[in-house]
């Protein structure tokens, strides 16, 4: 278990002192900072020796451990068969899904990636294979992955109480939506819920085990993507409330039925809205609309979108929120519109 507290910003220096004097300090893992819509903190990783609180913050378990490297290892490891230059251009970071560790790998150190694989394999002796991460691409948001070590790339994250099990060179899995995902599993309660693009069940799965909702319906058009879905309802036990469909939701998705709609997909959503509109109940509901969008838009395009759309069906708008999910490419956000649609 990866142990942490969370803590007010301010408490920050405080807290990381008193961890490091008293000797519980995990300085495997990165201090992160947090910001969600009602507040930021700081996660400071801990050990077993912080026991079950620290103060007045209780232990809990991290669900999204980000590692950093370990002083000197990797390259004390690769000493001898990296030059200094090679050594200079090792990654500094990584990420662990399940038991799968992922890393970008410069194309300069193409031919030492078996060692740097073997380096970080007995960095963390619990994982059984490393990934080359070459980025994601495409409609099914497939990322362009290599298997360097070990023999499987499926694996089982869980996140939040939920299971997600994957195979990471078929589908993505998106660590900067964490919050988004913890955010939608408190909404929905007793409703019909429309999750137009539904991948392996990255908000479907939350919702339905956390939020209690009538009925999801679970819309993806990757049938490997689809496969996982039905797997991971199987997994979190939630066949009653989802009903998982393979297929274009542009052409799938019910019509007038929804109390609430998701939309997370980046791209080109836009040309969803009037399917997503569509889907709500007659006398309207909620749509959460993900868009990309450079920076000086943000506040401005993704509503009017939503607004051109629903004027096309003769609906109303009002806008709840737009929030910030994360830097996506350079000067180019990734946002959500929470909407109330009426008539
Ligand atoms: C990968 S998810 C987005 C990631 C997710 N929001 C997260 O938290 O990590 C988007 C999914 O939409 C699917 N998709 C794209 N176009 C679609 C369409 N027209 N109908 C249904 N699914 C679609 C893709 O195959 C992909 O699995």
């Amino acid at each position: 278990m990866h142990r942490i507290i969370r803590i007010p910003p301010e408490k920050g220096e405080e807290i990381r002192e008193k961890a490091v004097v008293e000797k519980f300090l995990d300085t495997t893992r990165k201090i992160r900072r947090i910001q969600t819509e009602e507040s930021t903190f700081l996660e400071i990783p801990v050990t077993e020796a912080a026991g079950e609180k620290v103060g007045d913050f209780p232990v809990t378990e991290q669900e999204y451990p980000e590692f950093l490297e370990k002083t000197g290892s990797m390259k004390e490891y690769l000493k001898g068969s990296l030059s200094e230059t090679e050594l200079s251009q090792v990654p500094s970071g990584w990420h662990i899904l399940g038991d799968i560790i992922i890393v970008s790998i410069p194309d300069t150190l193409e031919s030492k990636k078996i060692q740097i694989a073997k380096a970080l394999l007995s960095m963390y002796p619990k994982c059984k294979s490393v990934v080359r991460d070459f980025g994601i691409e495409g409609q099914f948001r497939q990322p362009k992955r290599e298997l360097l070590l070990g023999t499987s790339t499926e694996t089982i994250h869980k996140e939040h109480g939920c299971f997600f099990k994957q195979d990471v060179t078929k589908v993505m899995y998106s660590k900067g939506n964490l919050e988004e995902r913890k955010k939608m599993s408190k909404l929905g309660k007793g409703e019909v819920v429309v999750d137009m693009f539904a991948g392996i069940g990255y908000f479907s799965i939350p919702v339905a085990v956390h939020a209690h909702p009538e009925k999801i319906i679970s819309i993806e058009i990757n049938p490997e993507s689809f496969a996982y879905l039905k797997e991971n309802i199987r997994l979190n036990h939630v066949e009653a409330i989802i009903t998982p469909i393979l297929g274009d939701c542009s052409q799938a998705a019910p019509e007038g039925e929804a109390d609430r709609v998701i939309m997370g997909y980046v791209g080109t959503t836009h040309h969803y809205l009037e399917t997503a509109i569509k889907s709500l109940k007659i006398s309207g509901g909620i749509l959460h609309y993900h868009e990309t969008v450079p920076e000086n838009l943000a506040r401005t395009r993704p509503e009017e979108r939503i607004k051109k759309a629903a004027r096309c069906l003769g609906k109303k708008v009002e806008i709840l929120t737009t929030r910030r999910i994360k830097k996506y490419s350079p000067g180019v956000l990734h946002v959500v519109v929470d909407a109330r649609i009426f008539e």
